[in-house]
């Protein structure tokens, strides 16, 4: 069986940052290290982090100090307050791009401007970008969403994993409304140049292997997108829940990974998909010798 690596598979920049900066940050400060929230959807990250020290927290440590890691979602400015009154340090690893979304949100609010975000509203980075708007945020998931506003020049931001035709529905449909529209286009390609690997591999291969965090939305719609092909797809955390079975008939099977997957996980992967088509093929083989 021959495997298949998606040309873009794992970590994306943002992601990989993060963890650069928690590791330095860990071996860098004495005293307690924390995450508000977990710094990326990977269990197996998460443990290894904590294993370093690094433990995730929900709520701002009450005046005991030590320092806080904002993941690559960002935050709100009521945090950064927060930390400052209750003088713990913060270390921000928020990807650039969601900075980016913020600091737009920010200026449009500035400028009076009513703000849609376009996104999951229980999304984190989403509720943190709705925190720079000084009250001025709308969220909406679609142009389905959108409802007349008083005013006459309204602004758009996107979720950075939004898809890129939604966001083009809802300028459109502000624009209908006969809306002047300060629409930034702040979605990260990241996302879109993984599903899209994915997608061409998936028609291409008997069996597709999804690998990321059960709860990692980016995994859970890189494994719907290869599903929607008709090609068998499974969605995997680590090596030991892959099943020969899934391999015995097939020929090709691709493989990709989300973008809080690390690279390490991934070969392990790899490894024991190629060690299990080995095991099937030895028992191929016993199994015509007994025939004979
Ligand atoms: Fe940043 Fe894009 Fe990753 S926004 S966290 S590089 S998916």
């Amino acid at each position: 069986m021959e495997v298949r690596l998606a040309s873009k598979a794992g970590f994306c920049y943002g992601v990989k940052r993060a963890i650069e900066l928690a590791l330095t940050t860990a071996e860098e400060n004495e005293g307690p290290i924390y995450t508000l929230g977990p710094l990326i959807h990977n269990p197996q990250v998460v443990k290894d982090l904590a294993n370093r020290g690094i433990k995730e927290i929900t709520v701002l440590p009450q005046n005991e100090g030590g320092t806080v890691i904002i993941r690559s979602h960002g935050v709100g400015p009521d945090i950064l307050q927060e930390a400052q009154e209750k003088d713990v340090r913060i270390m921000d690893a928020t990807c650039p791009f969601v900075a980016r979304a913020q600091r737009y949100a920010r200026e449009m609010a500035e400028q009076g401007l009513p703000v849609y975000i376009l996104g999951d509203p229980g999304h984190p980075e989403v509720q943190g970008i709705l925190g720079w708007t000084k009250g001025k945020g709308i969220v909406i998931e679609g142009a389905e969403e959108i409802n007349p506003v008083e005013d006459h020049r309204v602004g758009l931001v996107a979720q950075t994993t939004q898809p890129l035709a939604n966001y083009q529905a809802v300028v459109e449909a502000l624009q209908k409304q006969g809306l002047q529209v300060d629409a930034r286009n702040t979605i990260c390609h990241a996302t879109g140049e993984r599903q899209q690997a994915a997608l061409e591999l998936a028609k291409t291969v008997d069996v597709m292997i999804v690998v990321g965090g059960k709860e990692s939305a980016n995994t859970k719609k890189l494994a719907r997108i290869c599903q929607e092909t008709g090609t068998p797809t499974y969605h995997v955390e680590s090596a030991q829940e892959l099943q020969e079975d899934w391999f015995r008939e097939a020929g090709t099977c691709g493989l990709t990974a989300g973008a809080s997957t690390p690279d390490a996980i991934i070969e392990e992967v790899k490894r024991r998909m190629n060690e299990m088509d080995q095991m099937n093929g030895e028992e191929a083989m016993q199994d015509a010798m007994e025939v004979k």
